[in-house]
């Protein structure tokens, strides 16, 4: 028996429900779902059907309205719906850092005029500076960094008069930097790593330089004066060294041209062409080449030439890279020198993905080279071209397999693509040499920075950068995991952590157990989970196992080691399941964080997750993908935003 007045009623309502609510915490709500429905599937959390969205994972509200959105490093992905974020109009601040977005901003922002943080750090945000942010009043602290946006450096910025905090580093901004003459409260300015040209504006001119690094067509105070202003110094861009053959310019590898601190700056201006964008990494280099294509034209120098054992000025010396070997390893026990292996035009690196041939084998045997670890499955080195890229190059020992196998397993590797992991660029194989070349992380590993001299320059680690480090990288982790039921990392150690920011970092080494042919259970003792007897067969469980041994590494300052093997050092997991949790503070905790006297509780569920870790029996232990979310609310409730 249907009644007639059913459809008036529920359209009055709708109406009337959607009128009384149209600013209140309902229509809050449908944004989030409809936030969540575009972009973070995963997060089932937000369920429409639990009372309020305040409770939520990363929101915050203030009388009954969301105002606070923080969703850090959680794997949202794809492009922010139109007409959704401007609902939430009492928001205040919105991070969204470290995931995986894409598109542009939608211009409806504009109605969330209470904003006063916006972080978008570390997506893969394109086109235009959003022009909704200039309809912002309050706006204090804009952090667009490590994204896509290009085109110009808009003068609408001094509208934002509140404006303290603007990171735009890391971007394809191009044109000139205007003049922000309104934005009296900036202090902390970074635009690092575009492609900015002419001169610094007078407003910035009190900025340090490394506000501005990375960018050669960029002149004027702070930096060095622009061509035509009475100077004594030549501009950068400009050959600046004295015209010695076969010498490259140094000024791309040192784009700041300050002299002093120049090994610091190199390190800088690499890991910009390294991470910076890959349209610009490539225009350097065809410049490069094209610029030493005639300058190999010169007579040559006998002692440029990187004969092994000689020592050779290299072009890394001029630019006041630190000392290095002076003779490539590379070529030694091929039997043949270096150069009958490069002249031979079958033996070509092959570079994985769509990457294109920047360089060649050519150009590695005649690079610099350091060593950077011998490890489990081969020696590193830090490779210099000449051309100006720097790479880390893998020398593979063990690594046998037949040359069809050894070339599907590599590129299986080189199709990992993650922001949390070390992207291997190429390789090579012949019968008696492997090669994997990988983009070079210029910070060094999570095992120096813990166990390297702390000596009276020692930086002690907060706990807030020890769980960055420890989610970037469960988050790398994860990833290898998310791949296939059987996927593993195989070797997970701190000296496979490789730091790529102050709180981030990247995991190396992926997948190279499975290059190995004869192992050795020696190797990788003091991670390995009690259950592996092959290193070739190494579960997710033991991936994990290995993780959690990592954390107390990351929490207790000590280097693990194994009982068995006799090693110095102590077996972590024993050693902490057998102190008893009141006495953690005092013996376990690393002194240097009892010493900062914070987020302690932070710490103990850290501890208590790497506890969980290394369970005896694997079944017994967490999935990768229940870890991460487990430090991702621990880093979250430490870093604030
Ligand atoms: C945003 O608000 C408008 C009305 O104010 C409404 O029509 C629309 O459905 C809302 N969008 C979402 C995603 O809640
Ligand atoms: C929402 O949560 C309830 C319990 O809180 C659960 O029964 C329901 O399946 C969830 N809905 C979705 C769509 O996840
Ligand atoms: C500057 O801000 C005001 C409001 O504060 C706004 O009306 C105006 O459109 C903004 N200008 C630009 C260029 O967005
Ligand atoms: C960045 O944007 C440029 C165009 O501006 C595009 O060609 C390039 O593929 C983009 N890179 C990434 C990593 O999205
Ligand atoms: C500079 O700030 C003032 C208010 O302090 C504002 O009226 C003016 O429009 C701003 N200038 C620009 C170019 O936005
Ligand atoms: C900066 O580059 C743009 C092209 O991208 C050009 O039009 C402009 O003249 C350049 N400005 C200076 C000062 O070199
Ligand atoms: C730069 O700093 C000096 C002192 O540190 C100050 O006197 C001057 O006003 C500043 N200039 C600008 C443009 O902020
Ligand atoms: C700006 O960002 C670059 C790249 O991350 C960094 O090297 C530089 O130190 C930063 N400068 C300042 C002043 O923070």
């Amino acid at each position: 028996m249907a009644s007639p007045h059913l459809p008036l009623l529920l359209s009055l309502f709708l109406l009337f429900s959607l009128y009384s609510n149209a600013d209140d915490l309902t229509s809050d709500q449908a944004a989030l779902v409809a936030f969540r429905n575009a972009v973070a599937p995963r997060l089932t959390e937000w369920n429409s059907s639990n009372s309020s969205p305040c409770s939520w994972k990363g929101i915050r509200c203030s009388s009954n309205r969301v105002t606070h959105i923080r969703l850090p490093a959680i794997g949202l992905y794809g492009e922010l719906p139109s007409g959704v974020l401007g609902n939430l109009t009492a928001l205040q601040v919105l991070s969204l850092r470290h995931n995986f977005l894409t598109g542009t901003i939608p211009s409806d922002l504009a109605r969330c005029t209470q904003l006063t943080i916006i972080n978008l750090d570390s997506n893969s945000f394109s086109g235009d500076i959003p022009s909704a942010i200039f309809s912002l009043p309050l706006l204090a602290s804009l952090t667009l960094s490590n994204n896509n946006f290009s085109g110009p450096f808009p003068a609408d910025f001094n509208n934002m008069t509140q404006l303290n905090t603007l990171y735009l580093q890391y971007n394809q901004l191009s044109g000139e930097i205007p003049d922000l003459n309104n934005l009296t409260n900036l202090n902390n300015f970074n635009v690092s790593y575009n492609n900015f040209n002419g001169s610094v504006p007078a407003s910035l001119r009190n900025m340090s330089a490394d506000s501005f690094r990375g960018m050669t067509q960029l002149c004027g105070q702070p930096l060095p004066p622009c061509a035509g202003a009475p100077s004594s110094a030549p501009a950068p861009g400009i050959v600046p060294s004295a015209p010695t053959p076969g010498n490259t310019p140094s000024a791309p590898v040192n784009p700041s041209g300050g002299g002093g601190s120049s090994s610091k700056l190199s390190g800088g201006a690499i890991a910009g062409i390294a991470v910076g964008s890959v349209v610009g990494a490539l225009m350097i280099l065809v410049l490069l080449v094209f610029f030493c294509g005639k300058r190999n034209a010169w007579p040559k120098d006998p002692a440029t030439k990187p004969m092994v054992g000689a020592p050779a000025m290299r072009p890394g010396e001029m630019a006041g890279l630190p000392k290095r070997s002076s003779a490539y390893p590379l070529g030694e026990p091929v039997g043949s020198g270096p150069a009958s292996v490069a002249t031979s035009s079958s033996k070509k690196l092959s570079f994985v993905g769509n990457l294109s041939r920047v360089y060649d084998l050519e150009d590695l045997l005649r690079a610099s080279a350091e060593v950077l670890g011998k490890g489990t499955f081969g020696t590193t080195y830090k490779a210099i071209l000449e051309t100006g890229p720097v790479v880390a190059v893998k020398r593979l020992k063990d690594a046998n397999l037949p040359e069809k196998e050894f070339r599907d397993k590599v590129s299986e590797l080189g199709a990992m693509q993650n922001p949390y992991l070390v992207p291997l660029q190429a390789y090579y194989y012949s019968r008696d040499e492997k090669l994997l070349v990988y983009e070079y992380v210029p910070m060094g590993s999570l095992s120096s920075l813990l166990h390297g001299h702390r000596g009276s320059d020692h930086m002690p680690l907060s706990f807030e950068a020890r769980a960055g480090i420890a989610l970037s990288a469960a988050r790398g982790i994860e990833y290898i995991h998310s791949t296939g039921p059987r996927a593993s990392h195989g070797n997970i150690k701190s000296s496979n952590v490789l730091l790529s920011g102050l709180n981030e970092a990247r995991i190396a080494d992926q997948g190279l157990a499975q290059l190995v042919t004869t192992p050795s259970l020696n190797r990788s003792a003091r991670y390995r989970a009690p259950e592996v007897t092959d290193i070739r067969k190494i579960s997710q469980k033991a991936d994990v196992y290995s993780f959690g041994v990592l954390l107390m590494e990351l929490l207790t300052g000590r280097t693990p080691s194994n009982a068995v093997n006799n090693e110095e050092g102590v077996d972590l997991p024993r050693w902490v399941q057998s102190v008893p949790r009141d006495k953690w503070k005092t013996e376990v905790f690393d002194l240097e964080l009892v010493k900062q006297q914070t987020a302690e509780q932070e710490m103990v569920l850290l501890l208590q997750l790497a506890i969980d870790c290394t369970a005896q029996h694997p079944d017994n232990r967490p999935t990768m993908y229940e870890v991460a979310s487990r430090i991702d609310e621990i880093f979250l409730s430490v870093s604030g935003q």
